[in-house]
């Protein structure tokens, strides 16, 4: 469904380096109130083209990572590496290594005076790509998404979920090396949820982006990743890393297979552990 808006191949995977590397992250948050250690010594690798996904109690630091991967936000401590080079330098962004990112977040955040497709292409735009070109790509990105025939509409006129859709085509625009993903299918009905999942992984699987990818559905981190990894609770820190061991393409059916209910047993294990070893320290915390 996807091959024909990709320009290149597939990039060969570099066994070498790991596309993104967190090494001993911390995150302490500081205000006059206070502070909150949101994360602390998180060691992770991700391959090239490998699919990563992260699940945890809400306020684990999901987000909090996913920022200090994409340049959002820095770590009070630790590396970040993205293609061997630091995301980080202090306080500052590299900005060359943070622009082959794809970024899509809880809230779609699109200019609510732009169309749909001006937002869509906005990252375009800013590269100097023509505008034939940008208004090509952005009707190839809004059919992929299910906005076909909406590329002229404003933000306000689409529902919370189109907007979201809108804000993974823009995300998409640049064929980034590197999607980084926050919960972006949280706001979707059930229906459109699965098959944006479907589409993701043709996506990542076509075009050989690394994805990292937070969710709140540990079904959904299955369905979708290479390696699954849990965090635990405030201090955010790796619980565990599950490799999800099951062919691709992914049918939706997967989820009746005993591989598929194993791992997902396997991790809201980890999950209850977590809450086990946690009760009486604090309010409860939904997945
Ligand atoms: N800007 C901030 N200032 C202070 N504390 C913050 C800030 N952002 C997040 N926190 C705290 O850091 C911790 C982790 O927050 P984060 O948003 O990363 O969690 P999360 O796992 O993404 O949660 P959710 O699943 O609800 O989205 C929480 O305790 C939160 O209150
Ligand atoms: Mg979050």
């Amino acid at each position: 469904m996807t091959d024909h808006l990709l320009a290149t191949p597939p990039a060969a995977a570099d066994t070498t380096t790991p596309e993104l590397e967190l090494a001993a992250v911390d995150k302490v948050y500081s205000s006059r109130r206070g502070t909150t250690e949101a994360l602390r010594g998180i060691d992770l690798q991700v391959a090239a083209g490998e699919f990563v996904a992260l699940v945890g109690r809400s306020g684990c630091g999901k987000t909090t990572l996913l920022r200090i991967l994409a340049g959002l936000l820095p770590p009070t401590g630790g590396e970040v590496r993205a293609g061997g080079r630091p995301v980080w330098r202090g306080a500052r962004r590299d900005e060359e290594t943070v622009s082959r990112f794809g970024l899509v977040f809880q809230e779609p955040n699109l200019f609510p005076w732009f169309t749909i497709e001006d937002n869509v292409a906005l990252p375009l735009k800013l590269r100097g790509v023509d505008r034939h070109a940008r208004r090509a790509r952005a009707h190839e990105l809004c059919d992929l998404v299910g906005l076909g025939g909406f590329e002229k509409s404003l933000p306000r006129e689409l529902s919370g979920g189109m907007r979201q859709r809108a804000a993974i085509a823009r995300a998409l625009s640049c064929d980034p090396s590197v999607l980084l993903m926050d919960e972006p299918f949280g706001a979707l009905d059930a229906l459109t949820r699965d098959r944006m999942n479907l589409e993701l992984q043709s996506i990542a699987s076509t075009t050989g982006a690394t994805v990292v990818f937070v969710t709140h559905s540990i079904p959904e981190a299955v369905f979708l990743a290479d390696r699954v990894v849990l965090l635990s609770p405030r201090p955010g820190r790796i619980h565990s890393v599950v490799d999800v061991d099951l062919a691709r393409p992914r049918e939706l059916e997967i989820d009746v297979e005993p591989a598929f209910r194993e791992t997902v047993r396997s991790l809201r294990g980890g999950l209850d552990e977590e809450d086990t070893k946690r009760s009486g320290a604090g309010p409860w915390e939904e997945a």
